[in-house]
């Protein structure tokens, strides 16, 4: 029977355990957007998980939404992320590079000629962008992208994904959860388009699985996963049928044979709001891959949903931020330290290490 440290072969990524860094944007990037030694210091620290899945990271400079996010489409960013994969690798870890664009979720502030951001329709989103300058305002009304501009931005998919592979990554994840572009394309909440790209499941469906292909396209199947975030929604960003909506996509993400689906499932505040509850395993029989399940898992509450098969890896966000050997204390059965969430975003002019690489782990 198989349990959270068991080792996993997700396609080609052999795991020496299951329990996977989650992707947790730190926004502690340099100038540029460019990744650098603190981060790859960060990283390497991290590098018992079974796998990493990096930090959010940007496809173009219209993807960003919020300060200090590594990119991941300038040679200098490139260059960065080689700093981080090599300290990963020398640690014995395994990195995978979370693929994002943010569509509305962002500010002129951020866009070039300080352009309005692109959606798939020119609905806001509710509630405050931080800006480059650690302010707050609200989101503004994004354009809305014109059809054959889409295609563009899967070229942009696609060129991150062969930047990936010359920094060094071992893979790389579609970011299509947490509301952000191809989320946004998928409910009919935030979509509203008459082109094929919108109406039905199918047609809201597309840009996503279209993306996916353009990242399989460079590495393979076997070394692209996907995020999705069925349930956890606010009061402005719904869809009117979660489950079939994601079942089919999970569907079709099958007959690419990708190497795992990861799916952040909803938490006790989000479901307080009203979001739909969708566990990880609606979707086993959808998708034949390995499946991640994320969201709030303890030691054993992951061993359990192992052993019973209903999913097949975890990954853990807040308590691998706070437990830099995470898995050495599931594996000795140590207290778990707690995480400080005022330092999980650095404040102006504050010591970036502060909060990020000084968390100790256990003495050997
Ligand atoms: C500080 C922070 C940053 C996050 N950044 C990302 C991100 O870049 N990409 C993403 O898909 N999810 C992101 N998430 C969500 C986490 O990956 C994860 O889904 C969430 O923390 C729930 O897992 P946990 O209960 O193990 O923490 C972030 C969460 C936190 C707390």
């Amino acid at each position: 029977m198989f349990n959270l440290l068991s080792p996993i072969r997700m396609g080609s990524l052999e795991l020496k355990n299951r329990a996977i860094l989650a992707p947790l944007t730190r926004c502690r990037a340099g100038a540029g957007c460019v990744p650098h030694a603190l981060n790859a210091e960060y990283y390497a620290q991290r590098a018992g998980a079974g796998m990493i899945i990096s930090e959010a990271t940007q496809i173009s400079q219209e993807g960003q939404g919020y300060p200090n996010t590594p990119g991941i489409y300038s040679p200098e960013q490139v260059a960065g992320w080689k700093l981080v994969t090599d300290a990963v690798h020398r640690a014995g870890g395994k990195i995978v590079c979370q693929l994002w664009h943010v569509g509305r979720i962002s500010h002129n502030a951020y866009q070039v000629g300080g352009a309005a951001p692109v959606a798939p329709s020119a609905i806001a989103a509710k509630g405050m962008c931080r800006l480059p300058d650690g302010t707050r305002e609200p989101y503004p009304v994004p354009r809305e992208l014109e059809t054959d501009e889409i295609e563009r931005i899967i070229r942009e998919y696609e060129t991150a994904a062969a930047n990936a592979k010359k920094a060094g990554f071992d893979g790389v994840q579609l970011h299509a959860a947490n509301g952000y572009l191809l989320e946004q394309f998928l409910r009919d909440s935030s979509n509203k388009r008459t082109d094929q790209y919108g109406g039905s499941i199918e047609n809201r469906a597309v840009f996503l699985l279209e993306a996916a292909e353009a990242l399989v396209s460079v590495w393979g199947p076997d070394r692209v996963g996907v995020r999705l975030s069925p349930s956890g929604w606010s009061s402005d960003f719904t869809d009117s049928s979660p489950l079939e909506t994601y079942t089919y996509v999970a569907e079709e993400l099958d007959k690419l044979e990708l190497a795992f689906l990861e799916i952040r499932e909803a938490d006790a505040e989000s479901i307080a709001a009203g979001s739909p509850n969708i566990p990880v395993s609606a979707f086993r029989d959808a998708f034949s891959g390995a499946l991640v399940a994320n969201t709030g898992y303890s030691r054993e509450k992951a061993d359990e949903g192992i052993a019973s098969e209903q999913f097949d890896a975890v990954a853990f966000g807040k308590p691998f931020i706070s437990n830099p050997d995470l898995v050495e204390r599931f594996r000795r059965g140590s207290e778990l330290a707690p995480w400080d969430a005022k330092t999980f975003y650095p404040s102006p002019g504050a010591d970036l290490s502060h909060g990020y690489t000084d968390y100790p782990a256990l003495a050997r």
